[in-house]
Order: C-alpha cells, then sequence, then structure tokens
C-alpha cells in the first residue's frame, strides 16, 4: 500500500447548480433540490451559484431582488452546504457568465432557441414583456455550466431540454475548435421525488402558484399544519401509495418518504386503518419537524449580513479565478486578439 502514499488525490467531478433569487423556495425545492446538495459535497466540488441574471428575465422589484439574494445564500448554507467545501456566489459577480454567454449565443441558432418549451411557456404567461434575455436565457444557463468544466448537473425535469441544449452547444463548439468544454451530464438523485401541489396533485408543487398549493421553505409550523390539513385527497378513505388513481394522498406518502420515514408502501401499512386526518397530522409533523434546524439557521445567518456578504465576495473570487480559465481558452480558440 506504500506506493499510493504521494500520489496526489484523484480530482472530483465537478456539480454545477443554480437557484433563481426569485419568489420562496418551497418544500419542493428542499426535496428535489436543496436537501440532496448538501450531500454531494465530499464527493463532488460543488459549486451552487445564485442565479440573479436569469431573475430578471422576469422584472423584479430592485430592493426585493436584493434581499432575496442574500436569503438564498443563507438558505443554501442552512442546508447544509459549508461554504469553505462548495462555492455559493452570485451569478452576477462573476463576469464571465455574461462574457461567455454572448460568445455562445453566437454558437447557437434561433430555431434551438424557438423550440424551448420553458420559453413558451413563460412568454405565454408574461405576455407584456417578452423580452430577448427571456429567449436566450438557456444559452446563460449553458454559460453557468461551461464555464466551470461541470461533469454533473442536478437539474428537475422542467430543465431537461436546458441541459440538452447546452451539450448540443458545448459539442458544436468542441467539434470546431477541439476539447474546450467538458461535456455535463443530468445528474438524477436517487432519492427526492417530485413533489406535487397540495390542491393539484397531479401538477409540480410550484412558487408561482397560489399560497396554499405549496409549504414555504419559511413556513413557521401553524401555517404548514394549516396547509397540509387542507391538502387535496380524496373521497376513498384509504391510506396506500398509488400516484396514478391516488395523486393527493400518494403526494403525501412520498413527501413523509423523502424526509426520512421510509417507504411509501411501508408508511402505508403502518398507517392502515387510520384516517386522512391521521396521515395529515404525521406528515405536518415530519415537515415541520425536517424544517425547523433549517430555518433556525437561517433566521441566525440572516441577521449576520456581514458574514454572508463576506461568503459572497470571497467565493465569487474564486468562481470568477476558475471561470476565467475556461473563459481566457474560448476567447483564445476563437481568435480574440491576445492580452499583453
Ligand atoms: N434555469 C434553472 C432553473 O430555473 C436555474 C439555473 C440557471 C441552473 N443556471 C443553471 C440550473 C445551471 C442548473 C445549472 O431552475
Amino acid at each position: 500500500m506504500s506506493e499510493v502514499q504521494n500520489t496526489t488525490p484523484a480530482k472530483k467531478p465537478i456539480i454545477f447548480s443554480g437557484i433563481q433569487p426569485s419568489g420562496t423556495l418551497t418544500l419542493g425545492n428542499y426535496i428535489g433540490a436543496l436537501k440532496n446538495f448538501s450531500k454531494l459535497q465530499d464527493d463532488y466540488d460543488c459549486i451552487y451559484s445564485i442565479v440573479d441574471m436569469h431573475a430578471i428575465t422576469v422584472r423584479q422589484n430592485p430592493a426585493e431582488l436584493r434581499r432575496r439574494c442574500l436569503e438564498l445564500a443563507a438558505i443554501y448554507i442552512a442546508s447544509g452546504i459549508d461554504p469553505k467545501k462548495s462555492l455559493i456566489y452570485c451569478q452576477s459577480h462573476v463576469p464571465q457568465h455574461a462574457e461567455l454567454a454572448w460568445i455562445l449565443n453566437c454558437y447557437t441558432y434561433m430555431g434551438e432557441m424557438n423550440r424551448m418549451t420553458q420559453f413558451k411557456d413563460k412568454s405565454a404567461k408574461h405576455a407584456d414583456n417578452i423580452n430577448v434575455g427571456l429567449f436566450t436565457y438557456p444559452v446563460l444557463m449553458a454559460a453557468d455550466i461551461l464555464l466551470y468544466q461541470t461533469n454533473l448537473v442536478p437539474v428537475g425535469s422542467d430543465q431537461r431540454q436546458h441541459l440538452e441544449i447546452c451539450r448540443d452547444i458545448a459539442q458544436r463548439f468542441n467539434g470546431i475548435y477541439g476539447d474546450v468544454f467538458t461535456i455535463p451530464e443530468g445528474y438524477i438523485p436517487k432519492v427526492g421525488a417530485r413533489v406535487m401541489s397540495l390542491q393539484e396533485p397531479t401538477r409540480k408543487m410550484s412558487k408561482s402558484d397560489p399560497e396554499d398549493t405549496f409549504v414555504a421553505l419559511l413556513d413557521d409550523p401553524d401555517t404548514i399544519r394549516r396547509k397540509i390539513k387542507r391538502a387535496v385527497t380524496d373521497s376513498d378513505g384509504e391510506i396506500r401509495y398509488d400516484p396514478e388513481n391516488k395523486p393527493g394522498v400518494s403526494n403525501l406518502l412520498s413527501i413523509m418518504s423523502a424526509l426520512g420515514e421510509g417507504d411509501m408502501e411501508a408508511i402505508a401499512a403502518q398507517m392502515q386503518g387510520q384516517g386522512y386526518g391521521a396521515l395529515k397530522t404525521r406528515t405536518a409533523d415530519c415537515v415541520i419537524a425536517a424544517l425547523e434546524p433549517l430555518q433556525a439557521e437561517f433566521k441566525r445567518l440572516i441577521n449576520d449580513k456581514g458574514y454572508l456578504q463576506g461568503i459572497l465576495d470571497e467565493n465569487a473570487k474564486t468562481a470568477s479565478y476558475l471561470a476565467n480559465k475556461t473563459l481566457r481558452k474560448v476567447q483564445k480558440k476563437i481568435g480574440f486578439a491576445a492580452r499583453g
């Protein structure tokens, strides 16, 4: 064994993900993304960005956007991401994102962007502000990912098409200039079921739907209990995991399962003969207990703005250093004049 002692540790694969500082984060974001982010820190080099430049593709209130960026930093840290191990920074603090996005715009076709379903959905929703940024949003996302030679991108199903286009752009660029970019893969966590709306359990839980359809990450216990009590179930009264026929009940079971209560069928078996009232009480207890430490840590952090600002400043510097390596390579390849 002695011959391996002096070898440098193998480089860890790189993970990149981003969350927009717009709107409230939900239990769905926690179970589907955040909760897993912190678990990846030891096996991967993780970069978690606060993607404020994506957020402005929809009009934002400036004071609120500024507040939400800091809050998202606190939420990342409160969820267990260690800013000494992983990078947490604001996208707008690292100008290389915008610079690479411009370049990649010139390697992306109108026809490709026209196919993006999220653009179609969002432009229908914001008919008064169909801006060019919204159209080219996936190119900025590609720049985010490619700047860091990312290997894996944890994404939900709504971002699959964007990841696919990122891979296409990278492959096209590499085809012309050689191996400049690592081609990223999607990373689908083993656990982390999709959390559905409490009122329309066949749809994904979304922060852009009405208040009573989601649990917000920072909801207080009474609010959580009230929202879960009012969740839509069905009329047959049986606790059984069957997403096809019993989406509401199954959603509550899978929320508990994702929060560590065991698998859905096992929970259902334990609760045989009990009513939906008991199911909802147990789900609410479980959600409240899972969010409590995060909420407590969030409250502590958000009162320490100096600390948060320090983390964001320091990590943006590191991110910028890493991003610059890729950007310089790209600029050289495409023929931008050398810098003295
Ligand atoms: N578009 C993503 C979303 O809305 C956020 C995002 C921006 C992102 N850049 C990214 C996610 C890069 C993963 C990787 O959910």
